[in-house]
């Protein structure tokens, strides 16, 4: 069958003249249809919890800027609150979680299958998209790497270093390690049911990956996404993985093999030309223009998309920024990148 859309070519590794585009938080406050949903739904977590809304705000960037991919609208942190955790969103500061850092803690936490119910709306979000969507876009659905989302179950937060992971993970390894593989499970159920609901991609977010060294990265970032892509690969084979270690710099290169993911995202520590030498070989990368450029624009804006461009044209690559767009940004700068990717 040829496949017609795309994102999902990219992913099977085909070089394209013009690379498909999406971006991270590409639903997000800088949008003004945005936050007058999100003002109707009245607080984030409703948001992610209304199907019928949270499909609206996916959609919302897929008609304003016809993206070749939707993600699904929700949070890495719904996991832990489907797990049993307490989960909170204070306005202008982030996510609150009860803390897990004991035997006693990990103990309350439910089984990895025994999160559906609770999840059930996000479910019912990915198959109202999966038949509004344009044909030509692809769904994209996603969830939290287990080293990320252990991050915040542990210190109940967001934290600058993730130092109270690191201290768990020294200080009571049974524990962390008995987390690391609860969240493993509940990954893989709930990609595995977001992929029965009709997401056609799914994407690992290990947004503090950098933060791992030398083993711990190996044992904590890179076997955990490779756990739960060998179980995804096994119930569903045609759908592709994307994985995103975030700030593995160097150790970037590799990574497609180690994890078993058809795409690596790239963030802006690595330029697009090692990225085309060290790790577009093995298969379809994503990314890196810096977010920051979607608060400024401007000719710099033009350069650097353009650069980024021509650095991963010979082999299969997805447009993307290197990280979440910011609440700051100008809708008028992301059109004018996509008119700069497009126009080449
Ligand atoms: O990309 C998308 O448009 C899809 C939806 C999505 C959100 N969060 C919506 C969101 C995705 C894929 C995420 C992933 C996510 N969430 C990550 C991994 C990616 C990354 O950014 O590194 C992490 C670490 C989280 C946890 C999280 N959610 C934090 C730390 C915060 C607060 C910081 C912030 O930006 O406000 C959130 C809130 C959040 N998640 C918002 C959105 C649109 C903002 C909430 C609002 O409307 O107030």
């Amino acid at each position: 069958m040829t496949q017609q859309k795309t994102i999902l070519r990219a992913l099977a590794g085909e070089t394209l003249d013009v690379p498909p585009i999406w971006m991270m938080r590409q639903a997000g406050r800088y949008l003004p249809e945005y936050k007058a949903t999100r003002a109707k739904a009245g607080d984030f977590l409703s948001l992610c919890y209304n199907p019928d809304l949270a499909a609206e705000v996916t959609l919302q960037p897929i008609r304003r800027f016809g993206f070749d991919a939707a993600i699904l609208f929700a949070d890495i942190l719904l996991v832990p609150q489907a797990l049993g955790a307490d989960l909170w969103f204070v306005t202008g500061e982030g996510p609150r979680l009860s803390t897990i850092t004991t035997q006693a803690d990990f103990d309350t936490l439910k089984p990895g299958d025994a999160i559906h119910e609770h999840l059930g709306p996000i479910y019912e979000t990915v198959g109202i998209l999966a038949k509004e969507l344009p044909t030509e876009t692809t769904l994209i659905g996603f969830a939290g790497a287990p080293w990320t989302v252990a991050t915040y179950m542990i210190a109940g937060q967001g934290t600058p270093d993730q130092g109270p992971a690191h201290a768990l993970k020294a200080e009571n390894r049974a524990v962390f390690e008995a987390l690391m593989g609860r969240i493993t499970d509940a990954t893989i159920h709930y990609l595995s049911a977001q992929i029965e609901a009709g997401a056609e991609v799914v994407k690992l977010f290990d947004s503090w990956a950098g933060s791992l060294q030398d083993a711990d990265f190996i044992n904590y970032s890179i076997k955990p996404m490779a756990r739960i892509t060998a179980a995804l690969k096994e119930k569903h084979p045609d759908t592709p993985i994307i994985a995103f270690p975030r700030g593995a710099g160097a150790r970037f290169e590799g990574t497609h093999a180690a994890i078993g993911a058809d795409c690596i995202a790239l963030d802006n520590g690595v330029s697009a030309a090692w990225a085309a030498e060290h790790v577009q070989p093995a298969g379809c990368v994503q990314g890196n223009l810096a977010s920051s450029h979607m608060v400024t624009g401007g000719d710099a804006l033009v350069q650097e998309t353009r650069a980024i461009v021509d650095a991963l044209s010979k082999g299969p690559h997805i447009f993307n920024l290197g990280h979440g767009i910011t609440p700051d940004a100008d809708p008028a700068n992301v059109q004018l990148m996509i008119d700069t990717v497009r126009q080449r």
